[in-house]
Formats: structure tokens, C-alpha cells, sequence
């Protein structure tokens, strides 16, 4: 009987991690299926167990994410998730993905409802594969690739994928929203990179943020043929002659060590992270560099929301990451989502002010350093600062005005690009003196206005 016993312990011991490889040389059969279930849906991981290919609970709503991610991280790090129509193909408890020999992937709900394919153009499936990169295969009989997660990407690339021309990233809402959010990295035509915002829900482009000016240019085949993430971690631009522009900037990491990956962040920062594939303890993604510099005074768009959306104020972290903020007499669109823009607490219009009839209902804040460049709607000059702000007072279009170097400009709701500067010098020197010569800076009014009508206005000077 002990002897027993001890070779059954024996057995258990050894056979554990062989099985566990044994299961995962990362090619799953037509038939195999997997269900969103929260406990035990245990996902097709690659041979080294590195990604996982699988359903994995979002909030805690019953709600499923078909998605790959890092298997043996404890930092749930998505780098691919499905989704059609600028929507994550979110699945409901109960849901399968099928792997059939037409359809390629094939996402069911519960009820047989069809939520997401991938999308083969021609061939018959005889397997999929989990590779080791982190890219999710489907192979004909022959083994030639007909689909790949690397084709299709998200928001975010790794190490051995590439981008074409016309091939980009989308940005999702939020850190915990996969839906399509409004910033886009696009290799275009021309072979220049950039990043730009999108106005949803159509894909218009607004002006870049971030460029890398790969074009043709002057010489001949300078232009970009494919963003190349290499297998060593290196991002670069390859050009048609054969040159590179390197996006990174800084020490190398090394790739056999780490994890790498690029990601379009939510907040439109395109970054790259790496995280030690060995570790103990508390570990988490290390920032390698990110583009662009400062998000804030990049984004001045004439027809788009900016970062931040309508009526709000961006600034930067010491991160450079932005952080978003109404002004006052603004609150939230949405109360759990400041990077969506502030909608006013009041009611703006020339109805209300002739009803009011006075003037002197409104509150006074200031605000330094804080502008929204390309809302304006007139340009007064010469003008004071005094007679700035009365121009202002008595217009009621007027929800902001800024006064700088004799220049009055009248701005309308909604305000764009809003954004605090404290890092530009000259604009700080500047505004500094205009703040020591005047002692003054933005006023934003706030009035709260006698019944019977509940409404209040804002208004603002700069000067
Ligand atoms: C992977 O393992 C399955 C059985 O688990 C086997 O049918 C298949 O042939 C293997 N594929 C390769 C490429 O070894
Ligand atoms: C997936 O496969 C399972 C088991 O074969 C089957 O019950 C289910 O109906 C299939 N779902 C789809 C969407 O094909
Ligand atoms: C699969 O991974 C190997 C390295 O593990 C790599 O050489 C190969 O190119 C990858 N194949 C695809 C289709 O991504
Ligand atoms: C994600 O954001 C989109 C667009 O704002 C919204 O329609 C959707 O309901 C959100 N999804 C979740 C799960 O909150
Ligand atoms: C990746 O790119 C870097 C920079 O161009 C280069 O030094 C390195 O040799 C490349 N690695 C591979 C495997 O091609
Ligand atoms: C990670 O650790 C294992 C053993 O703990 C070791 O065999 C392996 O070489 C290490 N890998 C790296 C890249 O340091
Ligand atoms: C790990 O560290 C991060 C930041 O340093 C912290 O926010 C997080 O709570 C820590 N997690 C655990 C499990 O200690
Ligand atoms: C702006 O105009 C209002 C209304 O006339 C006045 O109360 C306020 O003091 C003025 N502010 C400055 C800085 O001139």
C-alpha cells in the first residue's frame, strides 16, 4: 500500500509540468472550441505558455473578452481582442469561439447569435496556431497562413509584427473599454507614420499630432514601406531604399529577457513598454519611450475634439501622460470618464443675458496659463485688457475671452484643445509679463441667476 501511495505522488509530480507541454504545442484542431465561462475556461496557450488565446471576464458583468494576452504575467496585459464595427465583440457568459474550417474563428452567443469571424478571403482552415510571438494563426493543410491576429491589429503590436501601408492601430475608449476610442497610428499611402485623432463615429483624420515624415520627399524612395517591429524589439520605419527611421529612442532592451510591445494608448500616446520575462515579486510594465512629447500642445485640430474633448483642459503628468479637467462651471459628460469632455453647468445664450438684465451676476475665477487656441470667433486689435473683458461681459456669444499682446480674441462654446502650459518658456515669459503688468489673469464668471430662471453663464478673460 505505502508503495503505492508514493509512486501515485511520484507520477503526479512528473507528470504535471510534462502534460501541461504536452497540450500546448499551440496548434488547435477545427472543432475545438472554447466557452466564456468565469471559472476554468482555460485558454489555447502558445508552446512556452507565454500567450493565451481565450475569453477573459471584463468588469463583472457576465461579460466576456475574446483577446490574447501574457499567460504567465500576473499584469493582465491585452495585446489583441476581437471587434467589428469600431466595437469590441463583447460575449456574454456562455458564449463559444469555434475553430471551423470555413469561417475560420467563429464567435457565437449563447442563443447562436454570431458576434465576430475572422474574415478569410479564400483558402479552407486544417488548424490554428498559438505561436510563441503572440500571434494567432490560421494555417491551411499546407501550413500557408490565411489569417493572422498580426494582420488584424488593435492597439498594440509586438516583437516580429509589421504594418503596411494603409495598416493601423485604433486606440480603445478606455483603459477598461475596448471599443474603438477616436486616436489612430497609420502607415498612409504617402509612407509617412502618424498618429492623428479620428471623429467618430465615422474615420475622418484630423491634422497628426505626430508624424515621422517618411514621405518620398526630395529623394527618390525615401518613403515608408512598412512599420517593422523586429524580433529584437526594435520599432523603425522601413523605407523603400532600404533605410530605417527609428521611432525609439534611448538604451536597448533586450528581448530575450523581456516582453516588449507597442501600444496606442487610450489616452493617444503611442508607447513602448518592456517587463522581465523572469521576475519575483511585485513587477510591471517599465516605459521605454513614448511619442508624442507633450500630447497637450501637440493636438490643436480644427475640426476635432482634441484629447480631452469639448469644454475641458488638458495637462500633462510627469509621465506625459494627460490628464483631463473641467474649468469651473463645468462638470463631466460622463461623471466616470473625464477624458470625454465637460459640458457646461449652465445655459448659455442672448435670451438669457437680455432676461437677466444685469450684469453683475457673474463670479470671478483665474485661471494661468490655460488657453483654447482655435476656438475663436473674433480678433479684436488694438485692443485693451480692459476693454477686452467688458467686450466679453456685454456679448453674450462670448464664453471666454484671452488677452494677450494688445490682441483680444472672443472664443465660443464648445471650447477645443483646451490645455494648461507651464512647460513652453516663451509662452510662460510671455503671459508672465502680460499677469505682472495687468495683475490679473482669466476670469471665468459664473452667475447664478434669480429665479424664475434657474440657469447661470461663464465667462472668461485672459490678460
Ligand atoms: C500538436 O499536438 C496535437 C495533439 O495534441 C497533434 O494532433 C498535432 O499534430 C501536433 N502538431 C504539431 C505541429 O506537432
Ligand atoms: C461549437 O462546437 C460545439 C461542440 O462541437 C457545438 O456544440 C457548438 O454548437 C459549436 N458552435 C458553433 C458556433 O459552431
Ligand atoms: C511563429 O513563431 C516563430 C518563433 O517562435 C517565428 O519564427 C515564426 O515566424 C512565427 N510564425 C508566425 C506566422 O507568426
Ligand atoms: C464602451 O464605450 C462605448 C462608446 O462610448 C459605449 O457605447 C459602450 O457602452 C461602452 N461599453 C462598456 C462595456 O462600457
Ligand atoms: C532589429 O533592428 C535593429 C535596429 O535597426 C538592428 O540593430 C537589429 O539587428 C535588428 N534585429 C534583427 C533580428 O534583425
Ligand atoms: C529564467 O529563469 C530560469 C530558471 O528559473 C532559467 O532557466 C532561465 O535561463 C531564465 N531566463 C532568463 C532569460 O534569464
Ligand atoms: C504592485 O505595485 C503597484 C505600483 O507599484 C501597485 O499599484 C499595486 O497595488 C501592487 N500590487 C500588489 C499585488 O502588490
Ligand atoms: C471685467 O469686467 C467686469 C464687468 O464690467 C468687472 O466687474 C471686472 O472687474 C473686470 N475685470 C477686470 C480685470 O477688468
Amino acid at each position: 500500500m505505502a508503495f503505492t501511495v508514493r509512486l501515485l505522488l511520484f507520477s503526479s509530480l512528473f507528470l504535471l509540468p510534462v502534460s501541461v507541454f504536452a497540450q500546448t504545442n499551440g496548434s488547435i484542431a477545427v472543432g475545438d472550441f472554447l466557452t466564456a465561462t468565469a471559472a476554468n475556461s482555460s485558454p489555447w496557450l502558445s508552446p512556452s505558455g507565454d500567450f493565451a488565446f481565450g475569453f477573459l471576464p471584463l468588469g463583472s458583468n457576465d461579460l466576456f473578452l475574446l483577446s490574447i494576452w501574457y499567460a504567465k504575467i500576473p499584469d493582465r496585459t491585452i495585446v489583441w481582442y476581437a471587434n467589428r464595427d469600431n466595437e469590441a465583440a463583447v460575449a456574454p457568459k456562455g458564449s463559444t469561439v469555434n475553430l471551423t474550417a470555413n469561417s475560420g474563428l467563429l464567435l457565437k452567443s449563447p442563443q447562436g447569435e454570431e458576434l465576430w469571424k475572422s474574415e478569410i478571403i479564400v483558402g479552407v482552415v486544417a488548424n490554428g496556431v498559438m505561436n510563441d510571438t503572440g500571434n494567432f494563426v490560421l494555417q491551411d493543410r499546407n501550413s500557408e497562413s490565411l489569417w493572422e491576429t498580426f494582420n488584424n491589429p488593435t492597439d498594440t503590436m509586438l516583437p516580429g509584427q509589421t504594418l503596411e501601408r494603409s495598416g493601423k492601430l485604433s486606440s480603445r475608449q478606455s483603459e477598461t473599454n475596448y471599443s474603438k476610442g477616436r486616436f489612430q497610428l497609420l502607415l498612409q499611402e504617402d509612407g509617412n507614420l502618424v498618429l492623428s485623432t479620428i471623429n467618430l463615429p465615422t474615420n475622418f483624420a484630423n491634422e497628426p499630432y505626430y508624424a515621422t515624415g517618411t514621405t518620398s520627399g526630395t529623394v527618390a524612395g525615401s518613403e515608408g514601406k512598412e512599420l517593422v517591429f523586429n524580433v529584437s524589439g526594435y520599432l523603425y520605419v522601413l523605407r523603400e531604399n532600404g533605410g530605417k527611421y527609428n521611432l525609439e529612442v534611448g538604451e536597448a532592451v533586450s528581448a530575450r529577457d523581456n516582453y516588449i510591445r507597442a501600444t496606442l494608448n487610450f489616452d493617444g500616446i503611442f508607447a513602448q513598454y518592456y517587463h522581465p520575462r523572469n521576475f519575483t515579486g511585485n513587477v510591471s510594465w517599465t516605459l521605454r519611450w513614448s511619442e508624442p512629447d507633450d500630447i497637450c500642445q501637440r493636438i490643436t485640430e480644427s475640426s476635432g475634439v482634441g484629447v480631452c474633448g469639448y469644454n475641458s483642459i488638458c495637462t500633462l503628468k510627469g509621465d506625459k501622460r494627460p490628464t483631463c479637467g473641467c474649468p469651473k462651471g463645468f462638470s463631466l459628460l460622463d461623471p466616470n470618464d473625464p477624458y470625454q469632455g465637460c459640458k457646461p453647468d449652465f445655459i448659455q445664450g442672448c435670451k438669457e443675458d437680455e432676461l437677466s438684465g444685469t450684469k453683475d451676476l457673474y463670479d470671478v475665477e483665474v485661471l494661468t496659463n490655460t488657453d483654447w487656441p482655435i476656438s475663436d470667433y473674433v480678433q479684436l486689435k488694438p485692443f485693451t485688457a480692459e476693454k477686452c473683458n467688458e467686450s466679453c461681459f456685454q456679448d453674450c456669444l462670448c464664453a471666454v475671452a484671452i488677452f494677450r499682446s494688445e490682441t483680444c480674441w472672443k472664443k465660443k462654446l464648445p471650447l477645443s484643445n483646451g490645455r494648461v502650459d507651464i512647460k513652453d518658456p516663451s509662452l510662460r515669459h510671455n503671459m508672465r509679463k502680460v499677469v505682472q503688468m495687468l495683475e490679473g489673469v482669466v476670469e471665468v464668471q459664473v452667475p447664478s441667476c434669480p429665479s424664475p430662471f434657474s440657469r447661470s453663464c461663464l465667462k472668461e478673460s485672459f490678460i
